[in-house]
């Protein structure tokens, strides 16, 4: 970079060359009564060196700069994504994803313009308008004067421009990432709409976006077409100025002819570089959005983090290295008077207390939104509780390292997720040491043997977003596969079986059972038959715990459980 600028200042320095010499050849060889062919032929080439000199830095430093770009946009990419991944829950919940990738792909685009020919530019315009200054005023400085009667205009309408072109970039980044989240959602979703037939007033929805989006970028150029004209105008006053004042210097003899055609040789650097102005004021503003909304997403740190810095040695774990499950956590749960909203306030949890001890299953029933499902998120701390505490083996969550806690505590969420992968890669995917026999073991448990023979190519059939299409049984059982050959100390299955057949549900459930020795399992389900074999079953109504006991106690006595049993029955 130190390279690409010191570049710049010499292709800047040399640009003043060949119009010195030109004066110089006017008046030494062209007005000058020997006509010195010798000196001319002398100037001619030192011209020519100059200019191969100059393309060659020219070329050098465009290179340096692009190549510094790639890099530092290869660098901030890097770091953002790393970044993301800290990020909480809550954050991806209210996040536009549209807006993400916007982020990572044209406003970064926009950092790398910056560094690859923006900086340069101003670099290299403020160096010949300087370069140019001291040539011109050395040759005579009051016809520079004269060239500089028009910067405080040029400045004052900088000025006007910068302020109306800064929000107006804004707008139009903005609406850029609502444009893309549309596009997004809808890729997504397209079963939805075609089920639906409502790809007419999807359409439209994103003519209302697209329309938004014309006005904004409208506008913005509106900003530039209104200011910029007025700068290329101010400088067509500089040749007035050159033949009238300059042509009075030269009659008054003041000045040589030669010297005359110096300046107007450098008449382009003083232009340049204020027509350039406009043009760079405008990707400096358009940086600058981006590199605000960059800045935005940088600053922002997730809430779930370490209370305090965990002990590490005490854990064999060094920082920054892969965080192993430990034995040290049991598996002892309790929740103590557990109070959870999410972001809305609106309670979802409300005064939840319970103790697992290590080892035992535990079922967890209750209707739908009841708060299942988030009585598992704050386990894994996705979440923080409102009030109450978290502890597992007695210490509350916020103490552990939140990695360390979620290699611990493993979960097969509710909507089964699978990567672009092979469905090898998607097994292994929390396990990357697992052999192939563990794999398949891990496969054989959750039943993913009953139907890998039926993909094309087994184990390393790509499914996912750009493999073959899975049923939604399937795909919950590669996802509890995941987690058997993870085998964390905290197994938590979030309504795993409930897109599997009842035949193959009893098989899992068997497997299950196996799996569940040693550890502590929490099984949620909407099926009593999924909680035959625990140790203790809690029924969640409203965000709390109205009923808990065995199987054998709860069927005895009226509620939700007894209700749901005979009904299923
Ligand atoms: N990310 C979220 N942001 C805001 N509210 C949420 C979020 N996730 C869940 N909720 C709300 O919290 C409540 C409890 O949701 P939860 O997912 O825990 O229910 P559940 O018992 O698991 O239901 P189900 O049986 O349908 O899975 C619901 O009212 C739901 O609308
Ligand atoms: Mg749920």
């Amino acid at each position: 970079m130190i390279a690409g600028l010191s570049l710049s200042v010499a292709v800047a320095a040399t640009n003043m060359i060949n119009p010195l010499i030109t004066g110089n050849i006017v008046d030494k060889v062209i007005l000058s009564d020997s006509h010195e062919l010798k000196l001319l032929f002398k100037l001619i080439l030192i011209m020519i060196s100059t200019t191969i000199v100059k393309s060659i830095f020219r070329y050098s430093y465009q290179v340096i700069f692009e190549h510094c770009s790639q890099n530092v946009i290869r660098k901030m990419r890097e770091d953002l994504y790393a970044h993301i991944q800290t990020l909480d829950f809550s954050w991806y919940d209210k996040t536009l994803s549209g807006n993400v990738l916007t982020l990572l792909t044209a406003d970064l685009d926009k950092v790398r313009h910056f560094v690859a020919w923006v900086l340069y530019q101003i670099v290299e315009n403020v160096l010949i308008y300087v370069f140019s200054i001291i040539t011109l005023g050395l040759i005579n400085w009051k016809l520079m004067l004269a060239f500089l009667a028009i910067a405080p205009f040029v400045i004052w309408l900088v000025q006007k421009f910068k302020i109306h072109i800064g929000p107006a970039h804004m707008r139009v980044r903005d609406q850029f990432s609502v444009l893309n989240t549309r596009v997004g959602e809808n890729i997504e979703g397209n079963r939805v709409v075609k089920a639906f037939v409502r790809e007419d007033y999807e359409i439209s929805k994103f003519d209302v976006d697209n329309e938004a989006f014309r006005k904004v970028a409208v506008e913005n150029a509106d900003v530039r077409v209104k200011y910029t004209p007025w700068i290329e105008t101010l400088c067509g006053v500089l040749p007035v100025i050159l033949i009238l004042f300059g042509g009075y210097l030269v009659i008054t003899d003041q000045m040589t002819i030669g010297q005359l055609v110096t300046f107007n040789g450098l008449m382009w650097a003083f232009t340049q570089p204020i027509n350039m102005f406009g043009v760079l004021v405008d990707n400096t503003q358009n940086f600058r959005a981006s590199a605000k909304r960059l800045f935005e997403l940088k600053e922002l740190h997730p809430t779930v983090k370490k209370e305090f810095e965990p002990d590490y040695s005490a854990l064999t774990v060094v920082p920054g290295t892969e965080v192993k499950t430990d034995d040290s956590i049991k598996g002892r749960v309790e929740f103590k008077n557990v109070c959870f909203s999410y972001s809305n306030d609106v309670p979802v949890l409300t005064d939840v207390s319970f103790v697992i001890e290590p080892g035992q299953t535990v079922g967890i029933l209750g209707p739908t939104g009841s708060g299942k499902s988030t009585i598992a998120n704050l386990l894994c701390r996705y979440y923080d509780a409102k009030s109450g505490e978290i502890l597992i083996d007695g210490k509350n969550v916020k103490d552990y390292d939140p990695q360390f806690l979620r290699k611990n505590v493993g979960i097969t969420m509710q909507e089964a997720f699978l990567f672009s992968d092979t469905v090898e890669g998607n097994i292994a995917f929390g396990n990357q040491e697992a052999d192939f026999a563990q794999v398949e073991h891990a496969a054989e448990l959750a039943r993913v043997k009953d139907f890998i023979g039926d993909l094309v190519d087994g184990y390393d059939t790509v499914v996912g977003e750009r493999g073959v299409g899975l049923s939604g049984g399937q795909k919950q059982r590669i996802a509890l596969s995941r987690l058997f050959l993870a085998n964390p100390r905290i197994m938590i299955l979030d309504d795993t079986t409930s897109a599997v057949d009842t035949e193959t549900e009893q098989k899992i459930r068997k497997s299950i059972k196996e799996q569940c020795k040693g550890h502590t399992t929490f099984i949620i389900s909407h099926r009593v038959s999924s909680f035959k074999d625990c140790d203790l079953i809690m029924v969640v109504q409203n965000g709390q715990i109205v009923q808990k006991g065995t199987h054998e106690q709860l069927i005895k006595v009226d509620g939700y459980y007894k209700d749901v049993m005979q009904e299923q029955q």
